[in-house]
Formats: structure tokens, C-alpha cells, sequence
């Protein structure tokens, strides 16, 4: 069996989960070279890399890169991805700057796997809220269409990457340690903003704000739901709209999502599709997931099925998966699976 020189690049939240997977999942690697911006050694589940600085690196004979750094302007992928492709990798990118371009295939493999054999050297790998609603509502997008989609998430600050999660440790010990000795609730203080990367407290809080405000009020996470949703269904006609929040989870988002069938439909159908949905785990009656039980695990929970009272065809589901596993690195890493045969 052939193997493959496998680079990941950025070793933050996602970067550390893409080398766990790649080991869990047994993906057939001759080589793993990491990157990032500087060189040293990291040890992931007591295995260490050499990380190598990206900076003045050569990138041949590298077959899969995937792609965990920072995005935008100076991030990595825009900085290297290309140069990747050039010396004949396939690059999987785990951020947002290719995910729109109508050359690059945005795949969720649950969903959309044909898609993946259509790159030109790039597929993107959709924001991690996108992906876990769209596993969820492939199945019943497949059997009944969709007319309407309105999503509340509930993310975890892992979302936001490695320094987000410190922040929310941060800030809760020190406001530990401030109330310390008072047997009476916490009082609130002015935190040291040193350590914050939210625009405001995200211990004990809840922020209806993730990414920056764009059109008509809603943010760049709101519209990345919509936009990549559609892509992804390669139909824009469901109407969708989204409310995304950040609250004071490490890792799982979570998310209510009420949805509205094309075709008519009960609550058994619904349920006996969910109940067969690729990637998809079920919670029956009034049972549901809960980010702290999922992390760490590959599938998507979908419990609390319940239908509008007052619309046909219209459903709530409470969705919930690990933000870093099939939110960003699983996913990459189970796009890159169906490569080798075309590499
Ligand atoms: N966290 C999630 O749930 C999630 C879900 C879906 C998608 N994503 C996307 O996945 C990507 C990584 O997210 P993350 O949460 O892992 O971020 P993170 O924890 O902040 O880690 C970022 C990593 O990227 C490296 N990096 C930054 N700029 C670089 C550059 N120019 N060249 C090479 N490496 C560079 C950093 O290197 P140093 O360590 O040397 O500083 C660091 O290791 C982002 O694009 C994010 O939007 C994240």
C-alpha cells in the first residue's frame, strides 16, 4: 500500500487535533512535517514533532498539506498554500479565505464527497458551526428539501483557537480568586484585559458576537452559515438565517436549529431519517447531547427533535458536535482519506 508525505501546518487547537487524528484514524503517512511560525519541538499524545519555521522551508515532495494556521492578509494559507500546490501538494485549508472561490470545492464529506474530486489543488474545509448543521440536515435535505433554516449557536471558545481557551481559564480563576472568602454570589471586577481576546468577559458570560459585524447587522461567523451553506447544498434558495454566540464551553459547539421542509413531512419521518444520517448519532425522546460528553468524539448528536405547533414541516433540533474533531481537523482529515487513489 502507498504512502503519503502528510505536512500540517499551524499547531494550535486544530493543528494538534490534525495530528491526533492522523495517528487515530491510521491514515496511511510515509512522513508528518509540521509547521508554523517558529521552530521548535512539540510533544501531541507523547509523540514529538520538530516543528519546523515555515518561513524559509522547502516544500517538496509533500502530498497532502493541511492547513491550520491564522487566516487573512498575513495568515498561512494565503501566505503559502499556493506554494504548496506548486510543488504538487494537495492542500486542505481549514480557514476561511478559499472557502467562497468558485475554483475551490467546500466539502463536507457527509453531504457533498463528490465535490472533492473536482479541486485544483485546494478544498476547503467549511467553518466549523457550518459543518455540524449541514451533517445534521444533509439527510433530510436529500429526502425533503429544505425552504428555511434559523440556527442559534452556542460556540465554544476553542472556536476562536488556542489563546481564546486560556482566556476563559484565565479569567475564571481570577475571578475565583477575587471572590475567594465571600460566602456570598461573586461579585463582578474589571478583569486584567491582558489575557482577553473577546470584546468583552467571557467567564460567566454569554457574548452574541462572533467575528465583526457586517451587512444588515449580521457578523462574519452569521454570514459565513449562510454563505457556506449554500455553497455546500449548491442551493441558494433556503432562506437561512443565524444568531452566533459565545459562551464559556472549552470545546463542543452546540446549536438550536429550526428548520422548514420543502415536502410535506411528519416528526416519524424526520426522526427515522436523522436516525440513518451519515455521522449522524440520535438522541431519542427527550434525551439530548451535552458539549462536555462529545468532546473528544467524531460524530454529530442530534437529540430534542421536536415540530413548530403552529407550521407544518417545520422542526427544532438541538445539534452538538467537537468543534476541533468534526468541526476542523476530522473533517480535513476525512477529506483527505478519499485522495490517495487520485494522488
Ligand atoms: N478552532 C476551531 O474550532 C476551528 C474550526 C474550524 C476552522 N478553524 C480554522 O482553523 C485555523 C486554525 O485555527 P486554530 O483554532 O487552531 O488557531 P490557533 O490555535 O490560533 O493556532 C494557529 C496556529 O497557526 C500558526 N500560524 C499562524 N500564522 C502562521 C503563518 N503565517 N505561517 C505558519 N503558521 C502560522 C501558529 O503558529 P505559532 O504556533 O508558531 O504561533 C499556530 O500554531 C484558523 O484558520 C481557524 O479559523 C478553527
Amino acid at each position: 500500500m502507498r504512502k503519503y508525505n502528510v505536512a500540517v501546518i499551524g499547531v494550535g487547537a486544530v493543528g494538534k487535533e490534525m495530528l491526533r487524528c492522523l495517528h487515530q484514524r491510521a491514515f496511511p503517512f510515509k512522513e508528518i512535517r509540521v509547521f508554523a511560525r517558529s521552530q521548535r519541538d512539540i510533544t501531541v499524545e507523547g509523540i514529538v514533532y520538530r516543528v519546523e519555521a515555515i518561513e524559509n522551508a522547502q516544500f517538496d515532495n509533500i502530498d497532502i498539506a493541511l492547513f491550520a494556521g491564522t487566516e487573512g492578509e498575513k495568515g498561512a494559507s494565503l501566505t503559502y498554500a499556493h506554494k504548496f500546490v506548486d510543488k504538487g501538494a494537495v492542500v486542505i485549508d481549514n480557514g476561511a479565505d478559499f472557502r467562497l472561490d468558485p475554483k475551490v470545492p467546500l466539502v463536507v464529506p457527509e453531504a457533498n464527497r463528490e465535490k472533492i474530486f473536482n479541486h485544483q489543488g485546494i478544498i476547503a474545509n467549511p467553518n466549523c458551526t457550518t459543518i455540524q448543521a449541514v451533517v445534521a440536515l444533509a439527510g433530510i435535505y436529500k429526502e425533503l428539501g429544505l425552504k428555511k433554516i434559523i440556527l442559534t449557536s452556542f460556540q465554544a471558545t476553542s472556536g476562536a483557537g488556542r489563546k481564546a481557551m486560556e482566556t476563559l481559564w484565565e479569567e475564571t480563576k481570577e475571578i475565583v480568586k477575587i471572590n475567594e472568602g465571600i460566602n456570598e454570589l461573586p461579585q463582578r471586577k474589571k478583569l486584567d484585559k491582558s489575557y482577553q481576546v473577546f470584546p468583552c468577559q467571557i467567564a460567566f458570560n454569554v457574548i452574541p458576537q462572533i467575528g465583526s459585524f457586517e451587512q444588515e447587522g449580521y457578523t462574519t461567523e452569521e454570514w459565513k452559515v449562510v454563505r457556506e451553506t449554500h455553497k455546500i447544498l449548491d442551493d441558494n434558495s433556503i432562506k437561512i438565517s443565524a444568531t452566533c454566540v459565545r459562551v464559556p464551553v472549552f470545546t463542543s459547539h452546540s446549536e438550536a436549529i429550526y428548520f422548514e421542509t420543502e415536502k410535506d413531512t411528519d416528526g416519524e419521518e424526520i426522526r427515522e431519517i436523522l436516525k440513518n444520517s451519515k455521522g449522524v448519532k440520535f438522541f431519542e425522546d427527550n434525551t439530548y447531547p451535552l458539549p462536555l460528553d462529545v468532546e473528544g468524539t467524531d460524530l454529530v448528536y442530534v437529540g430534542r427533535l421536536r415540530k413548530d405547533i403552529y407550521h407544518k414541516n417545520s422542526f427544532w433540533i438541538w445539534v452538538v458536535a467537537d468543534n476541533l474533531r468534526k468541526g476542523a481537523a476530522l473533517n480535513a482529515i476525512q477529506i483527505a482519506e478519499e485522495l490517495p487513489p487520485f494522488l
